[in-house]
């Protein structure tokens, strides 16, 4: 486990029971997620990703082996998962899940009311980080009043602006076409270069794969390669 570690899996194992059929999505996983990582998750349809997302995300629980987050075993207590959920990670969804009923500046916004931030702090961050994903302007806008490369855009916005230490998104570019697809991943590096966001994102694209800096690709629920960029 690396000094930095922010998240370190051991022998991690996943099961989904169906009835009387036990599907093993997940076994043997060992990772550790580093602060400032660029970290993708690749593999074929049915591979675990957003299985092991949700396991990293805390989401979800293993069936066995042990998650450690900042070096401390989870040991399901409740209150710290939804402390870890509510200020240390942040998520980005394939189909963006923005509240339709309110503007931009509105679903951004909600992260940090949840958080307790005043409302004056609340206007500065909305407003930084609305700029830094290029959407000044558009904070009245409602999401249907936006294309798909900018409801990506604000849901970057909302995961980030309570400056998690991770940010995971599952597929956030499968919904885009490639050249939009594009742009969102070249946002997420310059948010990972610039403010040092960590990001651990899946996608079953090569040409949004090889833009990791780290490189995991799973078979049948195990890695079977870890990569790391030159
Ligand atoms: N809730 C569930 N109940 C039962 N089986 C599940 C459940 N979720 C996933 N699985 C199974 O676990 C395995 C891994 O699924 P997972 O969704 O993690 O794959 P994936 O790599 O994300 O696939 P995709 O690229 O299609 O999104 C698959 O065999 C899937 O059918
Ligand atoms: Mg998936």
């Amino acid at each position: 486990m690396g000094e930095q570690s922010i998240i370190h899996m051991h022998d991690i194992s996943k099961n989904y029971e169906l009835g009387k059929i036990t599907v093993k999505a997940l076994h043997s996983i060992d990772l550790s997620i580093e602060a400032g990582d660029f970290l993708v998750i690749a593999g074929s349809s049915g591979s675990g990703k957003t299985t092991l997302l949700n396991l990293i995300g805390l989401i979800d629980t293993p069936t066995s082996g042990s998650i450690y987050f900042d070096s401390k075993e989870l040991d399901g207590n409740e209150r710290r998962l939804t402390e870890y959920r509510r200020d240390r990670l942040g998520y980005i969804f394939q189909t963006f899940n923005l509240i339709p009923v309110m503007n931009v500046y509105e679903n951004v916004e909600f992260p940090l009311i949840l958080q307790g931030v005043s409302q004056g702090q609340r206007k500065q961050l909305v407003m930084d980080v609305l700029e830094q994903v290029g959407l000044t302007g558009h904070h009245r806008h409602k999401p249907r009043e936006l294309s798909g490369g900018q409801r990506q855009r604000v849901a970057i916005a909302r995961a980030i602006v309570k400056k998690p230490d991770i940010v995971l998104a599952d597929e956030p570019t499968a919904n885009l076409d490639s050249v939009t697809g594009e742009e969102i991943i070249e946002l997420m590096e310059k948010l990972n270069a610039h403010n040092g966001t960590t990001f651990v994102f899946s996608s079953h694209d090569p040409m949004i794969i090889t833009r990791g800096r780290r490189i995991i690709r799973l078979h049948d629920g195990q890695i079977i390669r870890e990569k790391e960029a030159a």
